[in-house]
């Protein structure tokens, strides 16, 4: 039997995981979506961490990614830091049957391995409240997207110490990149 396989990318994926981005984000007044060159730029500065770039593969072929990279929560004084969720990607005939799911699922599992504490994303609740995320204004978190209220969510992974402090409020800086989209 076929199973999904997930694991972090390689060099040989950065075309396919192009292929399944351009295809899920296919818009029609653009070419390529932005969200490809924002892998592609996220993917040589120092925001990227080769594990938790994690595609799903099914019968050889790369079908889904969620990426997570280095952002920055700046409070005052000081800063900490955090990770970005997104893009996040099925391909359109492989959606609705888990992909999504399993896929963001093992790269969340990959950032509390490496003790990571604090998640940010932009989307639709529908599909993320089901790894526990909620609204990250309500958490004290902002960044140019907080005033659209739902969509701005944050998750809190679990520690693997005793600290379970909250995460000190702060804006949420994220690198050039992201200026894209
Ligand atoms: C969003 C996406 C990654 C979900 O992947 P998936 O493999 O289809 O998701 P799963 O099968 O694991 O989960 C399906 C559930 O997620 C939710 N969901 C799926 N796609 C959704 C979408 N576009 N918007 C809102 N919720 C969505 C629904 O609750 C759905 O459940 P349902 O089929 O019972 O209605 C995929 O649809 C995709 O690539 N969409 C285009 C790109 C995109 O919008 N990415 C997310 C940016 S925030």
């Amino acid at each position: 039997m076929t199973t999904l396989r997930l694991r972090p990318e390689d060099p040989a994926d950065e075309g396919p995981v192009a292929r399944v981005l351009a295809a899920a984000f296919a818009r029609p007044d653009v070419a390529t979506p932005p969200e490809v060159a924002l892998v592609e730029e996220l993917r040589h500065s120092d925001a990227w961490i080769p594990e938790l770039a994690m595609v799903a593969e099914y019968g050889g072929e790369v079908v889904g990614y969620a990426l997570l990279t280095r952002v920055r929560v700046c409070t005052d004084p000081g800063s900490y830091p955090a990770l970005a969720l997104g893009p996040v990607a099925v391909a359109p005939n492989r959606q609705r049957i888990g992909h999504g799911t399993a896929v963001v699922q093992a790269a969340l599992d990959a950032a509390t391995e490496l003790e990571e504490r604090l998640v940010v994303v932009l989307g639709d609740p529908a599909f993320y409240r089901r790894f526990g995320f909620g609204r990250a204004d309500r958490m004290g978190l902002t960044s140019p997207w907080s005033g659209l209220g739902e969509p701005w969510q944050a998750l809190v992974l679990p520690p693997s110490t005793g600290d379970e402090a909250p995460p000190a409020p702060g804006e949420v800086v994220f690198p050039p990149p992201w200026s894209k989209v």
